[in-house]
């Protein structure tokens, strides 16, 4: 497990373990491919980021991944992979978070993007995420770079 502060110095513990936090997690988060490319969305005030969200009474971790992904970009996701957990400890609240790896085959342009401004490709994330304006503060910690060295090892060729 790794221990680290987020862009509003609270603490993130991460790990690739199986569900290390809670087996029920609330929240998803899922770093997507599209044919080579990074799939992120624009959110309106946070900024880009991969895509994700809350879990909906009734549904899978897994299927709100799927479900968040095609909602904020169109994204249809071919296959999906567990990559690790993450807790936040705010101020008020904790928030624990599945992290994924979707693999997506299909872009399916949408009229609406669920408070997203939808789709972002990228061929490479650069390498001032932490700094640059036009991202979000959920890319500005460690989760970002630890969840890629886990997706790069197991899923997308260098
Ligand atoms: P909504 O109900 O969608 O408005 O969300 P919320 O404002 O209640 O926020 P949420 O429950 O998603 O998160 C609560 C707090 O946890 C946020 O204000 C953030 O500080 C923090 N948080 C949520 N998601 C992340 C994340 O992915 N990374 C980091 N570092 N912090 C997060």
């Amino acid at each position: 497990m790794k221990t680290f502060r987020d862009f509003y110095n609270n603490q993130v513990d991460f790990s690739t373990e199986d569900h290390p936090f809670s087996k029920h997690p609330k929240n998803v988060w899922v770093v997507s491919r599209y044919r080579g490319n990074w799939l992120l969305t624009l959110h309106p005030s946070r900024g880009l980021e991969f895509p994700g969200g809350k879990v909906e009474p009734g549904e899978e971790p897994a299927e709100a991944a799927k479900r968040e992904v095609f909602e904020e970009t169109g994204g249809v996701v071919k296959e999906l992979h567990y990559v690790g957990q993450y807790r936040v400890k705010g101020k008020q609240e904790t928030v624990i978070k599945n992290v994924y790896f979707a693999d997506v085959d299909n872009l399916i342009s949408r009229s609406n993007y669920h408070e997203t401004k939808g789709p972002k490709l990228l061929k490479n994330l650069p390498d001032n995420i932490r700094t640059n304006h036009k991202y979000s503060f959920i890319m500005k910690d460690d989760v970002l770079p630890l969840s890629l060295e886990e997706v790069k090892k197991r899923f997308v060729a260098a």
